[in-house]
């Protein structure tokens, strides 16, 4: 501002000096118009440089401005030729480099955050004392948290109530090395769960910020499935140890020599039984794990429900007679047709009147029969129920929900006694999925019990019946 000062009164000062050198008289209206002019034009420099400052200062702001709400500046090109100018382009370049870099910053979190978000697993990251950095919404779902609450900074280990979990942790962080650490936890609070869980440490260039991340997989359904297993395994080996045992030990005998001819009879007679036992479990397990691994595609066709009740009733009738049971079909009005397999449905009718006359003392009754229905709403889809009820011992009402489980019964040796390989009602229940349909059983101890196998109408059928309701 001095400069333009001094350079608006230089001109006329100039004019006074050279008057005074030509040693012109240089009288005081002179000096006065000489200071009116140097005002003048003092004015008029320092007015066209502060409106300079101005817009570079105008400039300015608006970099700063833009730079406050993360956005890039507008690019007003600055006068290049002076230093300012220079510095203003420098400042307006640096700005676009932090805006662009915020904006790729900004996208890497979305994305991160997106992941974290989409993950099944639980995710806990820590600081290096242990302190929340962030969680995603499993974890929050696997401790019992808040969805929404902020626990940043809060100590995990307090988070997680659970004692085996709490010493994992404090375990693996305590221990300060740069490696992933895993382990196999059954958590019992906040609720009964097996997890595997894994930690690493988080490469950082500086203190502070994320240390740990800890990640969760829920694996309690594999574990149930583990154990289905081993207990399968352990069921099947007990069950086919028996037998075999049996057929060693008496074909063993025999081949010692027996001289009574009587008691070599009932040794054969008894190898026969129980080859004969194996041979049924045999054949239990191979249609059972054909129906489990899809093996066994299903023709369907649209069914009469009394033929396949009377042609499982013809097969069963010997058997019946044998044990004293009256067996009766009891199927009549107008039904609609099924769809459904035939030979599939023709086993699930054979094992359940097995079971019925099985399980039903001499001078009881048997009944198959047939009626029509719709399933539970509220999809009340129609179809047909094929029912067998007899007047035999009952179930215990807590057995019931697991008798479809394989190897499950109620009398262990009972069944094994009558020939049972404890798989039919898991073969049943399979069978009737792959209808889509469903299996109830309903008991009274010393009253009977009633199976009840629903399996959807045919297609004609169905669409009858809507037209029936419809109208
Ligand atoms: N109608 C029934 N009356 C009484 N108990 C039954 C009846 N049906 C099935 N059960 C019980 O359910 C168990 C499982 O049946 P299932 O899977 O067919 O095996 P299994 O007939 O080989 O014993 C039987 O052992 C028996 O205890
Ligand atoms: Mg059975």
């Amino acid at each position: 501002m001095a400069a333009a000062v001094a350079a608006g009164f230089f001109p006329p000062a100039l004019v006074l000096l050279i008057l005074a050198a030509t040693e012109q008289t240089v009288s005081v209206s002179w000096v006065v118009a000489a200071l009116v002019a140097g005002a003048v034009f003092a004015g008029w420099s320092t007015l066209a440089v502060a409106r300079v400052w101005t817009s570079r200062a105008e400039r300015i702001e608006t970099v700063a401005a833009s730079l406050e709400k993360r956005q890039p500046p507008p690019h007003l090109i600055p006068d290049e030729r002076d230093a300012m100018g220079r510095a203003e382009r420098r400042l307006l370049d640096a700005a676009d480099g932090v805006v662009d870099e915020v904006e790729s910053l900004a996208e890497q979190r979305d994305e991160f955050e997106a992941i974290l978000r989409s993950m099944t697993e639980a995710v806990v990251v820590t600081g290096s004392k242990g302190d929340v950095v962030l969680l995603n919404a499993p974890a929050r779902r696997m401790f019992a948290l808040s969805p929404d609450a902020s626990y940043r900074g809060r100590d995990f280990i307090e988070l997680c109530r659970d004692a085996r979990l709490q010493e994992f942790v404090s375990r693996s962080t305590a221990s300060g090395e740069g490696q992933v650490t895993s382990a196999e936890i059954a958590l019992q609070t906040p609720a009964p769960r097996h997890v595997s869980v894994s930690v690493a440490p988080v490469r950082r260039s500086g203190a502070g910020g994320a240390a740990w991340v800890f990640v969760f997989h829920d694996i309690t359904q594999l574990k149930t499935y583990e154990t289905v297993r081993s207990d399968f395994v352990a069921n099947l080996t007990h069950e086919i140890r028996t037998p075999l045992s049996a057929l060693y030990g008496y074909a063993e005998t025999l081949a010692r020599g027996v001289d009574d001819p009587e008691t070599q009879r009932r040794f054969l007679g008894i190898i026969e039984h129980q080859a004969r036992r194996l041979s049924r479990l045999i054949d239990d397990l191979i249609s059972l794990s054909d129906l489990e691994r899809g093996l066994t595609p299903l023709k369907f066709d649209d069914l009469e429900a009394a033929s396949v009740l009377r042609d499982a009733e013809e097969l069963m009738r010997e058997q019946a007679r044998r044990e004293g049971v009256e067996l009766s079909v009891d199927c009549h009005g107008d039904l609609p047709l099924m769809r459904g397999d035939r030979d599939r449905l023709h086993q699930v009718m054979l094992n359940l009147l097995d079971n019925a006359i099985k399980y039903t003392p001499r001078g009881g009754t048997v009944v198959a029969s047939a009626r029509a229905a719709a399933s539970a709403p509220p999809e009340s889809r129609p179809g047909v129920e094929l029912v067998v009820s007899d007047t035999g011992e009952g179930i215990p009402a807590a057995d019931i929900p697991r008798l479809t489980e394989r190897f499950y019964r109620v009398d262990r040796a009972r069944s094994r006694e009558l020939g049972g390989t404890g798989l039919g009602l898991a073969i049943v229940k399979h069978i009737v999925q792959l209808h889509g349909g469903s299996l109830k059983i309903e008991s009274k101890l010393r009253e009977g019990t009633t199976v009840t196998v629903w399996i959807p109408a045919a297609a004609s059928a169905a669409a009858a019946a809507t037209g029936t309701s419809g109208t």
